[in-house]
């Protein structure tokens, strides 16, 4: 059986493949993964939640699954990964996935479910890679199996978490570090499961106009590029594409100032660096959601909250506010009745803590 965690995107907004820098939480909540061998070759996937089993003959190719079947994609990503990277597929086996982080919350669910099929896999076959690999692996199947153009945040912050401790990626590399986390530090996520409905095509189209400000700058990758010679390009660029390579760059700018902050236990100015985040992507990047940015102001508003932000991809999902130990039920509930009141919904509620990374049990 393999564990691996969920993530909270601390700092770092589309920064990473952008080859830039991230800063990420791995935390208490994760996804299980349990496998048994078979010995008539056959691929068997359960998972608690869902009824019924979905099953691949091994032998022949496999290919991406469409309807019910679809959340298997990630397993048998990890497993197509491990075949072009010369590892050996497993042979055949029993798979139940066990969660217990809730999928839609921006809160990586799928890297954390790539990691722990990967590390049960690994075991199942008696092979064993680095840790670097291991991350590159499952990244690589949400990429080239699953489809979707992320970069290497959700899946180092899984792999690479450390109890009471931020993840540090940067993401050209990569290369992976942990921060201290001041003790006073205190986690919040508000998921107002609000998905839109084309999430999938707008985090492509960010990732497009991010590529086209580097090629039109001449640069292989945003990271490449300051904040002063961003400005003195801008005739160069149409406005929508510049406001993106805006937001990339001072978030990365961002990132390194908010290591400084938390190397010197500032928790206060590390909350207004994740506020004006937020503002970015409200204003610049333009991935924020009226709900989002409802709670943001909410949450900012309160005198226990250094600072709130959207985290992860954005176009809803989930809020995350850094706290004093003082914000408690008692403000999260009014903070989401507030919620209720405006959008007619509730939101979920749920107070994180740091975990360690993704690992056998
Ligand atoms: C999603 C992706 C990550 C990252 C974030 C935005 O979570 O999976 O790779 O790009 O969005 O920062």
């Amino acid at each position: 059986m393999a564990r691996a965690p969920g993530r909270i995107e601390f700092i770092g907004n589309h920064t990473d493949y952008n080859g830039g820098t991230v800063l990420g939480a791995s935390i208490d909540r994760s996804v299980w993964v349990a496998v048994a061998p078979r010995d008539d070759g056959q691929w068997r996937f359960g998972s608690e939640g869902k009824a019924g089993l979905v099953t691949v003959a091994s032998a022949t190719t496999f290919s991406r699954q469409g309807g019910g079947g679809s959340w298997i994609n990630y397993p048998l990503g990890v497993i197509a990964a491990f075949t072009k990277t010369g590892l050996r597929a497993p042979a055949g086996f029993d798979f139940l996935a066990m969660s217990d982080l809730p999928s839609g919350a921006g809160l990586s669910s799928s890297a954390a479910l790539e990691l722990a099929s990967a590390l049960a896999f690994l075991s199942l076959s008696a092979q064993e890679v680095p840790r670097e690999t291991l991350v590159r692996l499952c990244r690589q199947a949400e990429n080239e199996f699953v489809g979707v153009p992320c970069g290497i945040l959700d899946q180092g912050v899984s792999g690479f978490g450390r109890k009471d401790h931020l993840v540090f990626i940067d993401c050209r590399a990569p290369r992976f570090d942990t921060v201290p986390l001041p003790t006073a530090a205190r986690f919040w996520v508000f998921n107002t499961h609000t998905k839109h409905a084309l999430v999938d095509g707008f985090y492509a189209t960010r990732h497009r106009e991010c590529m086209e400000a580097a090629a039109l700058l001449g640069v292989p990758l945003l990271a490449d590029v300051t904040t002063a010679a961003l400005e003195a390009a801008q005739a160069k660029l149409p406005p929508v594409v510049f406001r993106r390579a805006k937001h990339v760059v001072d978030e990365i700018a961002r990132v390194e100032a908010t290591v400084i902050a938390l190397r010197a236990g500032d928790l206060a100015a590390a909350g207004r660096l994740l506020t004006a985040s937020h503002r970015s992507s409200r204003l610049l990047f333009e991935n924020s959601t009226p709900e989002l940015d409802f709670l943001v102001d909410q949450l900012s508003a309160a005198p226990q909250v250094h600072g709130a932000r959207l985290s992860g991809g954005g176009f809803g999902g989930a809020v995350m506010a850094l706290t004093t130990p003082e914000f408690g039920a008692a403000q999260a509930a009014d903070v989401a009745a507030a919620y209720t009141q405006k959008f007619r919904s509730r939101p979920e509620v749920l107070r994180m803590q740091t975990g360690d990374g993704a690992a056998l049990q």
